[in-house]
């Protein structure tokens, strides 16, 4: 497969399926492991990124030792005959990246144009016009960011009791994924980072906006949510029956 594609026009997905799910409270299956209407999570999204048919290449991150069970888990469930590398991850989501990004560069043909779309595997509602927003995002400014408009006012404390600030609204967004970059670039300014930092910073884009380059804005979508606690396995589970139904 690495023979056909070509690095100028390269297109790679990193499903982010490296964290321990802490908030979920499941020690032993982290979230994306956990079943959602007959499929783990990372399948959902692994077969979002495959179905799209946008990517030269779709790499799925887990836990070190998790890279037999994942292989199989895609084997077993994916519909659409997953052919996704599965490479492990890092301690930090930043690693995680890294881990994609070394494994791009060892194994895969990549140059400066090439394209890296970061997505957590505990959202598995990405949709095909995101994707596809992010590609035409990157290529023109270099990086991207999903976000929403804050609905909620969001109110600033330092301390946690007593309100220091409230923003304006109007020019607050909330974070999504997928993050969408020029993979060589993403290297060098991740790579850029000290140990503080890089243990700091848990968002790429962040990691863009500390070094002063451009990142722009892509919609997300209400549907797009992250899973991070049990409660947001039975909203995930509606919205399925709703896609479904
Ligand atoms: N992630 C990763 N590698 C890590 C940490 C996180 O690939 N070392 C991934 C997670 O698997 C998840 C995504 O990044 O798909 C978003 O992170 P988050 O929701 O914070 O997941 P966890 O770190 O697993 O959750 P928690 O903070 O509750 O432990």
């Amino acid at each position: 497969m690495a023979e056909e594609i070509e690095a100028a026009t390269a297109v790679y997905g990193a499903i982010l399926a490296g964290g321990a799910g802490t908030r979920m409270g499941n020690p032993d299956k982290p979230k994306q492991f956990l079943m959602l209407g007959g499929k783990p999570v990372l399948v959902h999204t692994v077969e979002k990124f495959a179905i799209s048919g946008l990517f030269d290449a779709i790499l799925v991150l887990c836990p070190p030792d998790w890279v037999d069970q994942t292989r199989d888990l895609l084997r077993r469930y994916c519909e659409c005959g997953s052919d996704a590398i599965v490479v492990p991850g890092g301690a930090k989501r930043n690693d995680t990246i890294m881990n994609a990004i070394g494994y791009i560069r060892d194994h895969l043909p990549v140059d400066e144009d090439s394209i890296l779309v970061t997505h957590d595997a505990v959202r598995p509602f990405v949709t095909h016009r995101i994707l596809q927003d992010n590609l035409r995002a990157a290529r023109q400014h270099g990086a991207c960011d999903t976000v929403m408009p804050a609905t909620d006012t969001i109110v600033e404390s330092q301390d946690g009791r007593m309100v220091d600030a409230i923003p304006a609204r109007s020019i607050l967004y909330q974070g999504q994924t997928p993050q969408t970059f020029r993979v060589l670039e993403l290297g060098e300014v991740l790579g850029s980072l000290d140990e503080g930092e890089l243990s700091s910073l848990t968002d790429a884009c962040k990691a863009y906006v500390l070094r002063g380059r451009p990142v722009a804005l892509v919609k997300g979508d209400s549907a797009n949510m992250k899973i991070t606690y049990p409660e947001d396995m039975r909203i995930a589970a509606s919205l399925l029956g709703e896609a479904h139904a």
